[in-house]
């Protein structure tokens, strides 16, 4: 007999960001020239147990320089895939190995970082999944990435005005045209009374979807990754902010030869997003639902965790009079022309010091409170947080939070993983123009 000794490390597999043509919008538009990670929109699906490694060596086949940010994955530092805090970014024809522990499972996803607000939507993004050892009982396991796209009709090619004054300073890049997976109103075959897996993942710059479900009924299973204690029935729409996932579970009710699908609602009006075509019965008939197996997370106590609080200012109606851009105070009319419109506590983008310098493991209360006219979607990396629900209670695990215009939200952070972190709005175009801090762990 002859043994070999067991290959420690696994091979490490290119991810080419590249420039691909794709058929996005419906049939008898032209393709669309996108940036992809692999090929593909979505980039390659990631898919990996918990507690191995990713090991992917980014190619860069693009114009402009690259990272990858790794969203929701409680990484290393150095793996973070931030240019300017965590590495520099790849330039045209470099490489860059990233190689770490992935230590939750869940649905998160990975997507460049840097001009994101442009390479985000021009596709480079995709999913990245990791199983929990037990999976739970479902047929169908399907990972829907939902995007906008802002096309010229005629050419079906992107709209080039990333830096649009107007989206920077409004609502963000809002598409005309939505896709799952890449495609327009895609088909999936189902069986009548099958239970499904559906991963949504928000990969849209800036829109925020309104999901409701269409002859389906379920539950809200995991949020960002995290597995919720107590699953959530689904009644009515739920929204999903930019970077935010939803892991759901649902029975397919609908009869044979229907379609039952996921619909997102905008100002009113609903409108299909995936179509999920019914054709035979499923074996098994489930009733009730069990948990998804908990990540290992921090404790949290409250008692001691001093409460700092991040102001969101600026933007349309609520133009900033001032601001410090670096160590330098300037105008709203000055931050303007440098096309700054919002800050993070008297700061258009990561200013000089962190916003907070956490000892490790040390827990804070940080108390967001939006005063501008626009929802905001704020985003920590390395760590999940816990949001504080009004009566004081810890409410479920997240990386993002959607704080509406005129809202606060407290959460509370356990400052576990040492590093300098971003912090920043998720609507990529706010970001690009001030939306931007970070914080130190040590
Ligand atoms: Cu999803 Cu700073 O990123
Ligand atoms: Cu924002």
């Amino acid at each position: 007999m002859l043994l070999l000794p067991k290959a420690v490390h696994a091979a490490i597999d290119d991810l080419v960001a590249q420039i691909v043509s794709r058929q996005l919008a419906p049939d008898g538009y032209s393709e669309t020239s996108v940036w992809s990670f692999g090929g593909n929109v979505p980039g390659s699906e990631i898919r990996l147990r918990k507690g191995q490694s990713v090991r992917r060596r980014l190619v860069n086949d693009l114009p402009q320089p690259a990272t990858i940010h790794w969203h929701g994955i409680r990484i290393v530092n150095a793996m973070d895939g931030v240019p300017g805090l965590t590495q520099d970014a790849v330039q045209p024809g470099h490489s860059f190995t990233y190689d770490f522990v992935v230590p939750d499972a869940g649905t998160y996803w990975y997507h460049a970082h840097n001009r994101s607000m442009e390479q985000v939507a021009r596709g480079l993004y995709g999913p990245l999944i990791v199983e929990e050892d037990n999976l739970p009982d479902v047929d169908q396991d399907l990972t829907l990435v939902l995007d906008d796209w802002r096309l010229a009709p005629e050419t079906g090619q992107i709209v080039e005005d990333f830096d649009n004054q107007h989206d920077l300073s409004h609502a963000g890049r809002l598409g005309n045209l939505v896709t799952v997976n890449g495609q327009f109103d895609p088909e999936y075959a189902v069986a009548r009374g099958a239970r499904l897996r559906l991963r949504l993942i928000n990969a849209a710059n800036a829109r925020i979807f309104d999901l409701g479900l269409d002859g389906l009924t379920g539950w809200i299973v995991a949020l960002d990754g995290m597995p919720l204690v107590d699953p959530l029935p689904v009644s009515g729409n739920v929204p999903l902010a930019p970077a935010q996932r939803m892991d759901l579970i649902v029975d397919v009710q609908s009869d044979e030869g229907q379609i039952a699908g996921l619909v997102s609602q905008e100002r009113g009006d609903s409108f299909g997003l995936v179509r999920l075509a019914v054709a035979g019965q499923a074996a098994a008939n489930r009733t009730g639902i069990r948990p998804l197996p908990a990540n290992e997370m921090p404790k949290v106590r409250l008692d001691d965790a001093p409460i700092h609080r991040m102001t969101l200012q600026g933007g349309a109606m609520r133009w900033l009079d001032s601001a410090n851009l670096g160590e330098t105070e300037l105008s709203g009319r000055e931050l303007a022309q440098l096309g700054r419109f919002w800050a993070l506590n008297g700061y258009s983008d990561r200013p000089d010091e962190p916003f907070l310098d956490a000892r490790l493991g040390s827990a804070h209360q940080i108390e967001f409170v939006n005063e501008t006219a626009f929802p905001h979607a704020m985003h920590l990396h390395g760590h999940h947080f816990r949001i504080i629900l009004d009566d004081g209670t810890l409410g479920p695990w997240r990386d993002t939070i959607l704080i509406g215009r005129g809202q606060t939200h407290k959460i509370a952070l356990i400052a576990d993983n040492p590093g300098d972190w971003l912090l920043h709005c998720h609507m990529l175009g706010h970001s690009a123009s001030g939306m931007m801090s970070w914080f130190r762990v040590s």
